[in-house]
């Protein structure tokens, strides 16, 4: 970006015929833009998942825990970000991305993705559990209900939580808000992308994969 600033500075960019004098110039992907004359092709945007272990973190730095983004060897990874993070003593799905504007809409409350969580809890789960999740419940500080979630109980100390929204530790939040507390957590579903690969694996998604997602 600042390099592109340093050659819109010198008049060296036009989109189409017209000389960019902004980098807050609009360009629309049918436009034609050129540096000194040539033609610019655009490189297409990269769409990743990743199977996150746990101990790593999914912001780009920090003192103590290495960032996730470590795994991925690729070129250019400074230009990429996670699309929705998880704590770093959470395993599971991350996606990860160049496309500001699809990792925006996706984790946007407004999309209603699902993702599931596998939940392990230090007590058994409570009978009316799955009631109290479905009418919402209230985090501790905030004022507003969660929105529906979805519990299946696989045995008394392991259940799969579905939730549309993705609050500040959320699930870990609404376990604690009925008396419980999560002891390890697992994304295993993003949408309609289920974790298909080992812990510490990434692969590329696929076009289909990149579109479904897309909201
Ligand atoms: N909810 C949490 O509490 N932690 C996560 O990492 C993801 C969802």
């Amino acid at each position: 970006m600042a390099e592109a600033m340093v050659l819109i500075e010198e008049r060296r960019v036009h989109v189409d015929d017209l000389l960019v004098v902004s980098a807050a110039h609009q360009v629309h992907k049918n436009n034609q833009v050129t540096l000194n004359g040539q033609v610019l092709i655009a490189r297409p945007s990269r769409y990743l998942l990743l199977n996150k272990p746990i101990d790593m973190i999914c912001s780009t730095v920090d003192d103590k825990y290495p960032t996730a983004l470590s795994l991925l060897k690729v070129d250019r990874l400074s230009e990429l970000h996670i699309a929705g993070r998880l704590d770093v003593d959470t395993t599971g799905l991350i996606l990860i991305t160049d496309d500001g504007h699809w990792s925006f809409n996706l984790t946007s409350p407004q999309s209603g993705c699902e993702k599931v969580y596998k939940v392990s809890l230090s007590k058994p789960i409570s009978l009316d559990a799955v009631q109290q999740f479905h009418k919402g419940v209230l985090l501790h500080g905030e004022s507003k209900l969660t929105l529906p979630a979805k519990l299946e109980i696989i045995n008394p100390h392991n259940v799969l939580l579905t939730i549309t929204e993705g609050r500040y530790h959320q699930v870990k939040r609404m376990f604690f808000a009925i008396g419980n507390k999560v002891t390890s957590l697992h994304r295993q579903k993003i949408g309609s992308l289920e974790l298909d690969i080992d812990i510490g694996e990434w692969r590329n998604l696929t076009t289909a994969e990149v579109k479904a997602l897309s909201y």
